[in-house]
């Protein structure tokens, strides 16, 4: 892989997006927010969201690995690395990079349920609902694009590009 990815989504709109979400998530969590961030995609985000969010604010992270490698989806969700504290009685926001099947969230969001939160709520950066395969329910939704593999701000391919300030476009 060589070349800088294209400009998708630049820093800029990221930014005035994430203030936007952060504004909503903040009214909507009157009693505090436990964000659940799922590694290592969504770091960026977390890091970002979880300034600009006033209030109450506790954080986790929990490990899943969706794709073996590159960017064709396996189905199979593995949980490489688990919460370090309960979620009972917590109003908890699970912080995703990108919804793309929807496979990895819906798995997420079944186990995380089952752990028996006050309420349970998703934000991704990113949608890319044409490549749906399961009906699964956000919140937060940063930017819908289209079906192009992306990379940078959190995301990787082959886990490089993930330090991109902006979300941009290899060809794949
Ligand atoms: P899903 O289970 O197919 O929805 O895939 C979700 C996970 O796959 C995301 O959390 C990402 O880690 C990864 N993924 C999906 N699409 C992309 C992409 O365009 N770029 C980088 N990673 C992606
Ligand atoms: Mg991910």
């Amino acid at each position: 892989m060589s070349g800088r990815p294209d400009v998708l989504i630049s820093a800029d709109a990221i930014r005035a997006r994430v203030a936007e979400l952060a504004a909503e998530i903040q009214r909507d969590h009157p009693d505090g927010v436990h964000f659940v961030a799922v590694l290592k995609g969504a770091f960026m985000f977390l890091s970002d969201l979880a300034r600009a969010v006033g209030g109450d604010v506790s954080l986790d992270f929990m490990a899943v690995s969706s794709y073996a490698k590159g960017t064709t989806s396996s189905g199979e969700v593995r949980v490489l690395k688990d919460l370090d504290t309960p979620l009972d009685g917590r109003h908890v926001l699970i912080v995703e990079d990108i919804v793309d099947t929807g496979l990895t969230l819906s798995y997420l969001q079944d186990t995380l349920r089952a752990r028996g939160p006050k309420t349970l709520r998703t934000a991704c950066l990113l949608s890319k609902p044409s490549r749906r395969k399961t009906d699964v329910k956000v919140e937060y939704v940063g930017f819908t694009i289209d079906d192009h593999f992306v990379v940078g701000y959190g995301l990787d391919y082959a886990e490089q590009f993930r330090n991109l300030p902006y979300i941009g476009v290899i060809a794949t």
